[in-house]
């Protein structure tokens, strides 16, 4: 179990200060989201705590680690994973392999272990893929284990994005806009899939730009402006935080019935 603390994080692209001086924690077994309009530097801070940008300055720790400037691949194994605003799937792997991928980046050995082709290591396959399709029932995509990624809905690859990420066992799971581009159906199917990893306790820090959605799974909210952290708070708060209605959502309170952000 881990808790996250971002600390006066900043990232500077050239002139632009697309991160400025944002902090805040999140604990252990919360969903805690981070919103803002286009642009303000969300998906930015998340390939910081990813380690994929280095920061300008400030810190993350998970836990008591110092993890600031750890490659991407050290985190999983540390129990950091994520899902990306942009599909990250293999298209011309099945389904269940673009899953069983996720235990390989926990454990490193896969390469080796297949070549070899022993008895216990086909027993560590035959685990590993029955847990990959424990984690596709749980986010509801068992029914394409064996179907070719490029042949899967949209929607049902971002729900194959987050077996995989659960596939590292984490302790904590980043999401950057898992809802993006999905119809109504497929956001609720995505808003089940949250609910259910916040219910179990998992720790997720959610990047969503659909409010509702928002509303709904969140223990905690973040609210990023032009790069700036502008309020965090319940989703009560943050619903009726001035501040907050001035900055994006114009007169209109933040209801659970309200639209997606512009
Ligand atoms: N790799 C990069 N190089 C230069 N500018 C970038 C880069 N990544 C993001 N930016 C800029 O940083 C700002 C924040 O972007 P981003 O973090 O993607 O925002 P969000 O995810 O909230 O929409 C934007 O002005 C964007 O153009
Ligand atoms: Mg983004």
């Amino acid at each position: 179990m881990s808790s996250l603390q971002v600390e006066s994080l900043t990232k500077t692209f050239g002139g632009l200060q697309a991160v400025q001086d944002v902090s805040f924690s999140v604990a252990i077994g919360t969903v805690h989201s981070i919103i803002g309009p286009n642009g303000a530097g969300k998906t930015t801070l998340i390939n910081m705590i990813t380690g994929m940008y280095a920061p300008t300055s400030g810190r993350i720790m998970l836990d008591t680690m110092d993890i600031t400037r750890l490659r991407p691949q050290k985190l999983p194994a540390l129990g950091l994973a994520r899902t990306f605003q942009n599909l990250q799937v293999c298209m011309n792997m099945t389904a269940l392999e673009n899953v069983m991928v996720g235990a390989h980046l926990r454990q490193n050995s896969g390469l080796i272990a297949g070549l070899l082709s022993l008895p216990t290591l086909r027993k560590n396959d035959r685990d590993c893929r029955q847990e990959a399709l424990e984690l596709m029932e749980k986010v509801g995509v068992a029914r394409f284990a064996g179907s070719q990624a490029a042949q899967m809905p949209y929607g049902a690859l971002k729900r194959l994005e987050i077996a995989r990420a659960l596939m590292t066992h984490p302790s904590i799971v980043l999401m950057d806009e898992p809802a993006a581009g999905l119809n109504p159906t497929e956001t609720s199917e995505i808003g089940e899939v949250l609910r259910r990893l916040g219910e179990e306790g998992m720790t997720v820090v959610l990047v969503e730009h659909d409010m509702p959605l928002v509303m709904r799974v969140s223990d905690a909210i973040t609210v990023l402006d032009h790069g700036k952290k502008l309020a965090d708070g319940t989703p009560a708060e943050i619903r009726n935080n001035p501040a907050v209605i001035a900055a994006y959502l114009g007169a209109e309170p933040m209801g659970v019935e309200a639209g997606a952000m512009p």
